[in-house]
């Protein structure tokens, strides 16, 4: 929409507390792949939503362990884009800045984003399938996955029990105390930059939607339509890396990120 960069540029300028929803769509630009095109060459015989369930790992451990590895070392191999590095600018300009992000990679942090909460968990912090759910680390010396290879899980270096991604799985509750940071932050915010998420997976999903029906501004960036479009204040259509430095270098003129 014409004026819309204007319109957000303004809201933000204006803001004192603001929270930065982000989704996949923030590390396209990076080379990681948004979730639902996730699943290229060897892996696209699988449906992405199917191997990323608890099922999906106690009937084939190696199988969902290999896909995780794999991401794994993609995501290690990327580097942060400058929509990361402006989401640590508007930090860095405005310290009341909360980042919440339903990305499992750590691309937010290694751009200089201080504590951003991850709501589906992390590919870097695995932990073991016992109820105790032990902290576990990666094998030493791990070599790089080739795509489509299945890999067995470690074990539990205190309890024998196989280890499992860090990650949240369809039909897994949210970590609490990140899902309950994420939803105060977004009712005591005036401004919520919505970022590369296609606003489908819930309970994620009702973060922004909640920050709008709470009296903040909603500015979402997404090269597509969502079905979020209608709630929003500001609807920037273009990638995160292009229009993120230039809705902070318009918001604060005058000012380097
Ligand atoms: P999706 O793959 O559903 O959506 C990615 C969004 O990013 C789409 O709306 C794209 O249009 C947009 N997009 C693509 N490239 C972009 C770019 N360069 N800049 C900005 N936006 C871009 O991913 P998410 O919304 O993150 O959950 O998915 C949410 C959750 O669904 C994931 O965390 C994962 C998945 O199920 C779990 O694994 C629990």
């Amino acid at each position: 929409m014409p004026g819309d960069l204007e319109r957000a540029a303004g809201l933000l300028g204006a803001a004192r507390r603001v929270v930065v929803f982000t989704g996949s769509g923030i590390s396209a630009e990076s080379g990681v792949p948004t979730f639902r095109d996730d699943l290229t060459g060897l892996w696209a015989r699988f449906d992405a939503e199917r191997l990323a369930t608890p099922e999906a790992f106690d009937a084939d451990p190696d199988l969902v362990w290999g896909w995780y590895e794999w991401r794994r070392a993609r995501a290690r191999a990327a580097e942060p884009n400058a929509g990361h590095r402006a989401v640590a600018a508007v930090e860095a300009r405005l310290p009341g800045t909360t980042v919440v992000t339903q990305n499992v990679d750590d691309l937010h942090e290694r751009a200089g984003s201080r504590d951003p909460i991850h709501l589906h968990g992390s590919l870097f912090a695995p932990r073991c399938t016992a109820p105790a759910g032990h902290p576990a680390a990666f094998p030493a010396g791990g070599t790089e996955p080739d795509e489509g290879r299945r890999i067995p899980p470690p074990r539990c270096a205190s309890c024998g029990a196989p280890v499992r991604p860090g990650v949240v799985w369809f039909g897994e509750a949210l970590p609490v105390a990140a899902f309950s940071a994420a939803v105060d932050a977004a009712t005591a915010c005036d401004v919520l930059l919505s970022v590369g998420t296609s606003g489908v997976v819930y309970p994620a999903a009702e973060i922004p939607r909640i920050a709008a029906i709470t009296g903040a501004a909603v500015v979402q960036v997404n090269p597509e339509p969502t079905p979020m479009d209608e709630l929003y204040a500001a609807n920037l259509r273009g990638t995160a890396a292009a229009v993120l430095p230039a809705l902070v270098a318009a918001a604060w003129p005058g000012e380097r990120g």
